[in-house]
């Protein structure tokens, strides 16, 4: 895991805590403790005065917590009692989980409903995108957001966002969110880039094997009533050689798959992988196009990718060969394309994704307004067009739904910010400290600038550090301590001093 590459920043156990008795509490008794309405600034809540007998439970619930808050965020969460054995199942949860408010827009999958539900937060969920008004109204009031690619969380949005601190995007672009202004406010941005992989790589499959059998040509002549039985040019897959560039996720998925359906399987990436089963790699783009009867494009778009297949290369693949495009429109010189197909350079192509795609769905959004080449693309015999559906399927939403809801629970439980885009990643594990009730775990966002360590290792100082990571990412840093040896007193205090330090971005306590 990458944090264990700075174990220069992990200071190891000084001594063991104390044997502490677990005293049950209700939800009332917690909530007193805990601002919970605002986990980003959870301290704030010591300020109120508490039995001096009361041991704090370090951690809530999972396990005891009835059917989860859902729908609305009216109404007052339900009131949860803690008991002894739910307590064992420490989770880094100080606050009340009832008062976790989160707003799912754009349809997120059930998976996420499940798994945010089921930690007992509230979930607010709405089909479509609200328009930024009614946004900027409802985001003022939630911890959490989820959305997907057509609500734009830009800064102005954000800055009205003050108890947020994490957006999930429950799909592969963050393009929508402004990822510098959330970071530099603490909002940790999480997505999902992965969980379609197999979704795309299938459909390459189906393409390949429709382009062999010019299957969407005759699709089309039968919807027009025209029978066309024929079998010139026509191929069968098995023994035909594929020619994979970008050999990632969904590259080497495919890679699978089609040696499975007995073709051979080339592949060309810019690092050194390990071919899976009989696959091998080469040196070159060039050396892939001269060899393969298909090329299936799973590039990033990176600026090295723009036009990656233009005429050069167009002209360097086999006579009679095909290419596939599911991975970004602008890796591929579309005119290029069109004079290729149209010599007969190539004998078809499938293209489920261009430079200029249709904001939302509807007849006549695809069209030359869009990019001028459309029309002339339509008329290609063998070419098999669709909207950006590669990694569309029940499955793949399902996944992305219970990779960012999965996300965001230990974020927002542990503090975990693995698998952020905009933020840098830290994890310590949850250490078990049902029967011990003295610690705490500080979660401390800060702007990246010399001395800052020195500091908050300063405010630190009296008490046991257990463990601490710091990591950086451009102007931000996060630091994670788990620190042993405080009690109600000490943590008010350690709140206050880092509340207090002028690099200070947020400030979180999980006890
Ligand atoms: N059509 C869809 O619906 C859909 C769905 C998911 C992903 N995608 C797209 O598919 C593409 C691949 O996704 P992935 O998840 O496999 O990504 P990935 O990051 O797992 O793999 C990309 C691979 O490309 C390699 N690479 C980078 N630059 C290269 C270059 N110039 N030449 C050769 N190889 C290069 C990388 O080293 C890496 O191995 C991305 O563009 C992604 O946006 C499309």
């Amino acid at each position: 895991m990458k944090w264990m590459r700075h174990s220069s920043d992990k200071i190891s156990n000084l001594k063991r805590p104390t044997d502490k008795t677990v005293h049950c509490r209700t939800y009332e008794q917690t909530s007193r403790r805990y601002i919970a309405n605002n986990p980003r600034h959870t301290m704030s809540a010591v300020n109120i005065p508490v039995n001096e007998n009361e041991v704090s439970v370090s951690s809530s619930p999972i396990t005891s917590y009835g059917s989860p808050v859902s729908g609305s965020f009216q109404g007052k969460p339900r009131q949860r009692r803690y008991s002894y054995t739910a307590a064992r199942t420490n989770k880094l949860k100080p606050f009340s989980t009832g008062d976790i408010k989160i707003l799912l827009l754009e349809n997120v999958n059930q998976t996420a409903i499940d798994i945010l539900e089921g930690q007992g937060y509230q979930v607010e969920t709405h089909k479509s995108s609200l328009d930024e008004e009614e946004l900027i109204e409802k985001i003022r009031d939630v911890q959490v957001v989820g959305i997907r690619s057509k609500t734009k969380l830009n800064s102005r949005v954000l800055k009205e966002a003050k108890n947020l601190i994490a957006i999930g995007c429950f799909c592969i672009g963050t393009n929508q969110v402004d990822l510098e202004y959330a970071a530099n406010n603490g909002i940790a941005v999480f997505n999902s880039p992965f969980s379609n992989s197999r979704s795309v790589a299938e459909l390459v499959i189906c393409e390949i094997i429709m382009l062999s059998r010019q299957l969407g040509d005759r699709n089309i002549e039968m919807h027009a009533g025209t029978w066309n039985k024929v079998s010139a040019k026509c191929w069968e897959i098995r023994g035909k050689t594929l020619g994979i560039v970008g050999y990632g996720h969904i590259g080497s998925q495919l890679s699978v798959l089609a040696e499975s359906m007995g073709m051979n399987v080339i592949y060309y990436d810019v690092i050194m992988i390990m071919g899976l089963g009989t696959a091998k790699q080469v040196p070159t783009l060039a050396e892939l196009l001269a060899q393969a009867d298909y090329v299936s494009l799973h590039v990033p778009e990176l600026p090295e990718t723009m036009n990656l297949m233009s005429k050069a290369q167009f002209d360097g693949m086999k006579n009679g060969s095909y290419l596939i495009n599911n991975a970004r429109g602008k890796v591929i010189d579309i005119p290029e394309l069109i004079s290729a197909m149209k010599s007969g350079k190539l004998a078809g192509a499938a293209v489920d994704v261009f430079p200029k795609e249709p904001a939302k769905n509807g007849s006549n959004e695809f069209g030359s307004h869009l990019n001028e080449w459309t029309n002339e693309l339509l008329t290609l015999p063998n070419l098999i067009m669709s909207p950006h559906i590669g990694g569309s399927t029940e499955e793949a939403q399902s996944a992305i739904g219970i990779e960012v809801g999965t996300a965001l629970t230990k974020y927002i439980n542990e503090g975990s910010s693995v698998g952020a885009v905009n933020f840098p990643e830290v994890n310590l594990n949850v250490v078990n400290h049902a029967e011990e009730h003295d610690h705490v775990r500080i979660l401390y966002v800060h702007k990246n600038v010399p001395g800052v360590l020195l500091s908050v290792n300063e405010i630190f100082a009296s008490h046991n550090i257990e463990k601490q990571y710091s990591e950086s990412r451009g102007d931000i840093a996060y630091l994670m301590a788990d620190i042993a040896d405080v009690d109600q007193a000490d943590i008010k205090t350690l709140y206050e001093k880092l509340e207090q330090t002028p690099f200070k971005i947020s400030t979180r306590l999980l006890y």
